[in-house]
Formats: C-alpha cells, sequence, structure tokens
C-alpha cells in the first residue's frame, strides 16, 4: 500500500519523464488509502540552476498527483538534504502509514538530526510534553497521543475546564495545570510549576473572534492576538531562557491554514496564525545549536467544537475544499504532532507542516 520513488538523481528535464514512466501504470494498480512518497534534493541546495529547476519541478508534480488520487490516496514530496538520509525512518514512519491519513500533496525538507528514536514502540518515552488548550479537543487528542507513545504529559488549559482537564489527565497518569496563559505572571507561573524542566511544547490553546474587519471590535482583535500569537512568543522565551525547555527540545505551534490563505472574517485570527508560522521560521535557525526545533502544524478542517459553531454550508464546503473530500480529525493533527515531537524530528525545523487533506485553500 505504500510507494516510495527516489527521484534525487532525476537532475535534467529530460529525466522527469520518468515520474510518468513509474507513476502511470502504478494508478491503476493502487489499493485504497494508499501513501505514495517521493524523494528528492532541496532546489536551494544545488548549484546547477538546470538540477535545482528539475528537482523544483518536483513540487509541480507531486501536488499535482495528489490530487488526481483517488481512494483516500496521499502524496508526499521529501527534499532530503545531504547527510540526512538516516533521519529518513522516522519520515518514513509517519508518511506510509495511517497516522498521515489527512496530510497529502506536503514538501518537507530533512535536515540532519543528532538524537534518534530508540525504541518505536514508545518513540517518546523518557520525554516530558507540556500541551495547552489540552482540555479538549485538538489538544486532548494531543495529549493522548503523546502519552501513547510513551512521553509523560502535562496538560494546561484555563481555570474553568478544570474537570474535564483534571480527568484526562488522571486517565494519562499525568499532570495538570490550570492556568489562562495570557495572565500577567503565565510565565513566572509555569516555570515554577514545571521545576525538572520539559522536552516537549506544544502550544495548542486557541481562539476565534471572527468578524470582517469592518466590525471587528478591538477586544475581538486583542483577544485572539494574545491568545494565539503573544502567549506562545512569551510563554517559549521563557522556557528557553529559564532552560526549563531542554536542550533537544521541541516546540510545535498550531497554526492554521487560514494563516496561509487568509479567510473572510478572520483577519485576526488569520494575523495570528500566519504570525507562528513566521516565528517557526525565524526562530529555526536561531535555536538549531541547542538541538531544539521550532515548527508549526496547519490544520484544514478539522472536526471540533470549534468548527461545529460554523454555519453548515461552510462548514460543508470547509470539508470537501480538499482532495481527500472531507473534514479531518483532532487524531489527525495529534498524529501530525507527536511526530514532530520525536527525538529524530531535529531533522525538522522552521517549516509548516499542513494537515488539510490539500484544501485548496492556500494551496
Ligand atoms: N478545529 C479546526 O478545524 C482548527 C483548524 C485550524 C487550526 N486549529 C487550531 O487548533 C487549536 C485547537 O483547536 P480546537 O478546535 O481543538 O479548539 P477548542 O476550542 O476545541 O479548544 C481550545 C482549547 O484551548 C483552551 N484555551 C483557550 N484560551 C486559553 C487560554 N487563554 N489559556 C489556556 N487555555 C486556553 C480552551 O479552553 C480549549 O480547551 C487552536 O489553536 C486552533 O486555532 C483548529
Amino acid at each position: 500500500k505504500a510507494v516510495v520513488f527516489d527521484a534525487s538523481e532525476l537532475l535534467h528535464t529530460d529525466q522527469l519523464k520518468q515520474l510518468r514512466e513509474f507513476f502511470q501504470p502504478l494508478l491503476r494498480s493502487l489499493e485504497h488509502s494508499a501513501h505514495l512518497l517521493i524523494l528528492g534534493r532541496a532546489p536551494e541546495t544545488l548549484s546547477d540552476p538546470f538540477a535545482a529547476s528539475a528537482q523544483r519541478a518536483l513540487e509541480g508534480f507531486s501536488r499535482s498527483l495528489a490530487k488526481e488520487l483517488r481512494n483516500g490516496g496521499t502524496l508526499q514530496l521529501l527534499y532530503v538534504g545531504q547527510g540526512a538520509e538516516d533521519q529518513l525512518e522516522g519520515a518514513l514512519r509517519f508518511f506510509l502509514s495511517p497516522k498521515s491519513a489527512y496530510v497529502s500533496g506536503q514538501v518537507i525538507r530533512l535536515g540532519t538530526c543528532a538524537t534518534r528514536v530508540q525504541d518505536w514502540t514508545r518513540p517518546l518515552a523518557g520525554r516530558k510534553a507540556l500541551v495547552t488548550g489540552a482540555a479538549r479537543g485538538i489538544g486532548a487528542s494531543i495529549a493522548e497521543t503523546l502519552a501513547r507513545d510513551g512521553a509523560e504529559v502535562i496538560l494546561l488549559d484555563v481555570p474553568p475546564a478544570k474537570t474535564d482537564l483534571d480527568a484526562l489527565a488522571a486517565r494519562l497518569d499525568g499532570r495538570s495545570i490550570t492556568l489562562d496563559i495570557c495572565a500577567a505572571d503565565a510565565a513566572a507561573q509555569l516555570i515554577q510549576q514545571l521545576p525538572d524542566g520539559i522536552d516537549i511544547v506544544v502550544h495548542n490553546a486557541g481562539i476565534t473572534r471572527d468578524k470582517t474587519l469592518a466590525n471587528m471590535t478591538p477586544e475581538f482583535w486583542d483577544a485572539v492576538l494574545a491568545v494565539n500569537l503573544n502567549a506562545p512568543q512569551v510563554l517559549t522565551k521563557a522556557l528557553l531562557d529559564s532552560g526549563t525547555l531542554r536542550d533537544n527540545g521541541r516546540v510545535i505551534l498550531l497554526a492554521s491554514i487560514s494563516g496561509i490563505a487568509g479567510n473572510r472574517g478572520q483577519t485576526n485570527y488569520a494575523a495570528s496564525k500566519a504570525g507562528l508560522i513566521g516565528l517557526a521560521q525565524a526562530w529555526a535557525p536561531l535555536l538549531s545549536e541547542r538541538g531544539i526545533s521550532i515548527n508549526a502544524v496547519a490544520p484544514g478542517f478539522i472536526e471540533t467544537q470549534m468548527t461545529a459553531h460554523i454555519p453548515f454550508a461552510l462548514r460543508e464546503a470547509g470539508r470537501r475544499m480538499s482532495s481527500l473530500g472531507q473534514g479531518g480529525l483532532p487524531q489527525d493533527v495529534a498524529e501530525a504532532v507527536a511526530w514532530l515531537s520525536q527525538p529524530g524530528s531535529g531533522a525538522v525545523s522552521g517549516q509548516a507542516l499542513r494537515v488539510c487533506g490539500q484544501s485548496i485553500l492556500g494551496a
């Protein structure tokens, strides 16, 4: 059910026909939910312009073929850096399994990484993870998935969510912290509650306050920017400066395809989510010295309480505007976060991974 095509040696235009020759006959025999992966070399690392052009051509090919796949098939392009070949296993285990069921048409760059997974049955064993907004929805699913993969989990949410938060923390053998991430002393409180440090932080807490800009109140604007963008910035900096986030740590920011495509009625939300993608891009090179990676995960239409509030017609459109023709589940986002949390996933940093079924929005 999985196909890997190594296109890293396709360095001339005339060699690109190998893509057609290989994939065309294969298309007829693909089973349901087939996972296809093309390997290449990042164009910006190649000095020969024609070679770079051929490798860039892979992007157009893969994104288009991903749209032509039927029956839940997915396809990604993985640009593998020189010396990064030994980091392929984690990526293959994610992209060639049902864990990436709602990821398609993505282009990911793999670099080198000093740390690796020891036990693939519990890839996060021995790692401590903090998940914000973990009382429900995507955050709850992330906490469950990180715990399944062996991490010790610390669940954070606002005080009114305490009952749900405590129940989930107890079920996962984890701890809970009730805290408004926008409180003036949130950073100090958080650091004080994490005296033993953490290895993974997932900034999942987020809110929407939708209005067209003409009708946007200052309260709606400020609330969304405060929760979605300012708090992850301030808290991550405090976790780094205090050494609470240990070397080889993983930072994952929950963005959104709205932050890539823009969305009517969401100037505040899209600004906050685009800001998170920019934060990951800008911070990644600075954190690599400590072996810390920072990435954004950009979900598309995911079935949660947040999206249940969207009017029916828009909700249905959200589902159908993707190559996979349906909404995703919190678990789909959680699996992407779990993969980026792994010790070996320092090979990916400064990137935005879309979990959107290849939505046409912002593609
Ligand atoms: N559901 C989707 O389709 C979708 C799509 C793209 C992105 N996202 C993003 O994924 C994340 C989770 O979304 P969801 O649908 O599960 O949302 P949700 O509303 O179901 O859950 C969000 C959680 O964050 C918590 N939270 C909110 N403000 C907080 C604060 N100040 N301090 C601490 N906790 C706070 C809430 O109490 C809640 O438990 C959000 O960042 C959201 O923007 C969701």
